[in-house]
C-alpha cells in the first residue's frame, strides 16, 4: 500500500486509515496526519509493548506465584493502600516502556509519591523530552486473586510553552498539573477475557484487541460510539447510605427508569474501573463513584483515572462530571487528588446534571 502523504485529500487518507489493522499502523497513520503527534509513535510502542508485557504477567499471576501482596504485612503505596507484587511489576514495566529516549520528560504513577523522570529511568541526564505520562498501571488489582479482570489507564501531555519572566520559577510539573482537556491521548488497556487496547489521540476512539499472546493488537472496534442512553449503571451500592440525597435519587430513577426517555438500568459492577467503563463504552450507561460522608471526593484519582477515562468517553460522544463541573476542565492541584466521577451515556448524565441543578 502507498503510504499516506500529510495533505493529501481525505478520502485518501480514509482509504488508507480502513486497509490498516494493526494498533501499531493506526498510530503511524494517525501521526503522518497529524504532524504535531508524530513524536508520540515511539511513546505508543511503549505502551503497545508493556500492556502486551503486563497481559502476559496477569494470565500467569497464580502460576508464576506473583499473585499477593508486595512486601510481608503489604507495602503502601502513597495514598496509604496496600500494594500488591502486580501493582509494582506493571509500575515497573510501564515507567520503562513509556520513557521513549528523547521523548518523554517524565511520567506520574499511582504508584509513586512523585513522578519518575526518565532522565533516570534511562540513566541518561540527556534524555529530555517533550512529553509527560500519567498513568495507573494495574486498575483493580483487587481482583487479580479471583481471576477477575484489571486494567490499565494512561494519559500523555505535552509540556506546555509558558512565557516566564526569568525571575519566576517553572514548575517542574507543570505539564500534568494543566486540566484534562490538554491531555494529547489517552487510553486503557483491558485484561480480561481478551485483553483489548482502547486509545484516543483525540480523533475519536478505537478499540484494538490482541491476537495472541505477544502478538499483534488488531483493530476490532473501529470508531467506538457510546449509546445515548444505557441500559445499565456501575457504582459501589455498598455504600449508599453515606452519599448525599441526590445521588441515591438518582440512582433511583435510573434504576426505575423514571424521567423523560430514561429507560430501568439494571447494575454490573466489576470492580474495576477500566472494566466497567469499558462496558458502558459499549453498551452505554453509567460508571459512577460518587463522594461519600467520609470521603467527599470519592475514590477516583483525577491525574491518572478519572482524566483519561473522561478523555475516551467524551471522544466517543459520552460525558463526564463531578456531578457539578466537567471533569476534563478541573485545574488538578495534587498528583493523587481524588474526584467524584459520573461518567457515560450522555443523556444519562445530562439527567443527573439536571437533578443536582434543582
Ligand atoms: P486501583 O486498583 O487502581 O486502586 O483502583 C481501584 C478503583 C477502581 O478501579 C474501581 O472502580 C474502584 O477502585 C473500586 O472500588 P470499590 O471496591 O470501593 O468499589
Ligand atoms: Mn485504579
Ligand atoms: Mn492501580
Amino acid at each position: 500500500m502507498d503510504e499516506p502523504k500529510v495533505g493529501e485529500e481525505p478520502s485518501v487518507m480514509s482509504q488508507a486509515l480502513s486497509k490498516q489493522k494493526t494498533l501499531s499502523r493506526y498510530v503511524e497513520v494517525e501521526t503522518w496526519k497529524h504532524r504535531e503527534l508524530t513524536d508520540l509513535q515511539p511513546v505508543m510502542r511503549g505502551i503497545e509493548s508493556a500492556c502486551r508485557g503486563i497481559a502476559t504477567l496477569v494470565r500467569r499471576a497464580q502460576c508464576d506465584e506473583i499473585a499477593g501482596l508486595h512486601g510481608n504485612d503489604g507495602d503502601m503505596n502513597v495514598q496509604g493502600e496496600v500494594q500488591k507484587v502486580m501493582d509494582v511489576l506493571a509500575n515497573n514495566i510501564l515507567a520503562a516502556s513509556m520513557c521513549a529516549p528523547g521523548k518523554m520528560d517524565y511520567v506520574a504513577s499511582e504508584e509513586e509519591e512523585e513522578p519518575t523522570y526518565c532522565s533516570a529511568v534511562l540513566q541518561n541526564a540527556a534524555f529530555q523530552g517533550e512529553y509527560a505520562g500519567v498513568f495507573d498501571p494495574l486498575d483493580g488489582s483487587s481482583n487479580i486473586e479471583a481471576g477477575l479482570p484489571v486494567g490499565t489507564i494512561f494519559g500523555i501531555y505535552r509540556r506546555p510553552q509558558l512565557n516566564l519572566s526569568p525571575e519566576r520559577e517553572r514548575d517542574p510539573l507543570e505539564a500534568i498539573m494543566q486540566p484534562g482537556s490538554k491531555l494529547l491521548a489517552s487510553g486503557y488497556c483491558l485484561y480480561g477475557g481478551q485483553t483489548i487496547l482502547v486509545l484516543t489521540l483525540g480523533q475519536g476512539v478505537h478499540g484494538f484487541t490482541l491476537n495472541k499472546p505477544g502478538g499483534d493488537f488488531i483493530l476490532t472496534q473501529p470508531n467506538m460510539r457510546i449509546p445515548a442512553r444505557g441500559q445499565l449503571y456501575a457504582i459501589n451500592e455498598g455504600s449508599s447510605h453515606l452519599w448525599e440525597p441526590k445521588v441515591t435519587e438518582y440512582v433511583r430513577r435510573l434504576k426505575l427508569g423514571e424521567g423523560e426517555g430514561n429507560v430501568p438500568h439494571r447494575t454490573a459492577y466489576v470492580g474495576a474501573m477500566v472494566a466497567d467503563v469499558h462496558r458502558v463504552l459499549v453498551e452505554g450507561g453509567v460508571y459512577a463513584y460518587p463522594g461519600t460522608v467520609d470521603a467527599p471526593n470519592g475514590k477516583i484519582r483525577l491525574l491518572y483515572e478519572a482524566n483519561p477515562m473522561s478523555m475516551l468517553v467524551e471522544q466517543a460522544g459520552g460525558l463526564s462530571t463531578t456531578g457539578r463541573q466537567r471533569i476534563l476542565d478541573l485545574k488538578p492541584t495534587g498528583i493523587h487528588q481524588r474526584v467524584p466521577i459520573f461518567i457515560g451515556s450522555k443523556e444519562d448524565i445530562k439527567d443527573l446534571q439536571a437533578l443536582l441543578k434543582d
